[in-house]
């Protein structure tokens, strides 16, 4: 199988995992990227079995709705069941990375609305440490190099993303070189940087089930 079809394997376990927990009445949290799209496509073909969706990023609430899917927004939304999405990184506690698609802050605020964080991803996603993906931090425009001398004393090395502009209309920072071997306090040192909006580490908020694609199926991993 190559990363599409374990992408597509994971997607279809989602689906599988949450319809028959919906009903007409429920809205899906769904993230961003090439994971949460095959997700997307595959989740279409059930579209009359729950009421709509809530889209982490633009990107995402175009393709839901070419598929006919109601996009709602958050702040109209008072009860979220599932929140699926893919990741960059996943360690054996569920904590992630995320970002890659420079969605992470909305993929953050769905999450922490959502009652099940549901991860999917392809094997190649799965590490021991995080750190080895460069570690995406949104950031305001004008903050830029004051927030990236701030990395550097918290021992990374920060790239800027360029020609990236994210959906709230800030830039993006990569860091890179980070052995993060406390997420939930380096989460919460980066968000006390002025000028963070929020940085790719959901460890504060982990998954709470990450479906993993291998070569051997889709494995499945709670967090205690
Ligand atoms: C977007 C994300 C994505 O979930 C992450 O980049 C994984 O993407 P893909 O499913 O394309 O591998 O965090 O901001």
């Amino acid at each position: 199988m190559n990363q599409d079809q374990l992408k597509q394997a994971v997607a279809q376990a989602a689906v599988d995992l949450i319809l028959p927990q919906l009903s007409r009445d429920s809205v899906v949290g769904v993230g961003t990227g090439s994971t949460a799209n095959f997700f997307i496509d595959l989740l279409a073909k059930h579209k009359l079995e729950f009421d709509g969706a809530v889209a982490s990023s633009q990107a995402t609430a175009d393709r839901l709705k070419r598929h006919g899917i109601t996009v709602y927004d958050l702040n109209g939304v008072s009860d979220l069941e599932f929140y699926v999405d893919g990741a960059d990184e996943a360690d054996g506690h569920l904590n992630l990375i995320k970002g890659g698609g420079a969605a992470l802050t909305r993929e953050k605020i769905v999450a922490a609305v959502a009652r099940k964080f549901i991860c999917i991803a392809d094997a190649s996603k799965r590490v021991d440490v995080l750190g080895e993906f460069p570690l995406p931090v949104e950031v305001i425009p004008m903050a830029r190099s004051h927030v990236a001398r701030e990395l550097v004393k918290l021992g990374g090395d920060p790239e800027y993303r360029d020609g990236v502009v994210t959906d709230n209309g800030n830039i993006i920072l990569d860091v890179h070189n980070m052995h993060i071997v406390d997420p939930v306090g380096l989460e919460a040192k980066i968000n006390n940087i002025v000028g963070v909006v929020a940085n790719g580490l959901f460890a504060a908020r982990p998954a709470d089930v990450l479906l993993l694609g291998t070569a051997q199926g889709v494995e499945r991993l709670e967090r205690s």
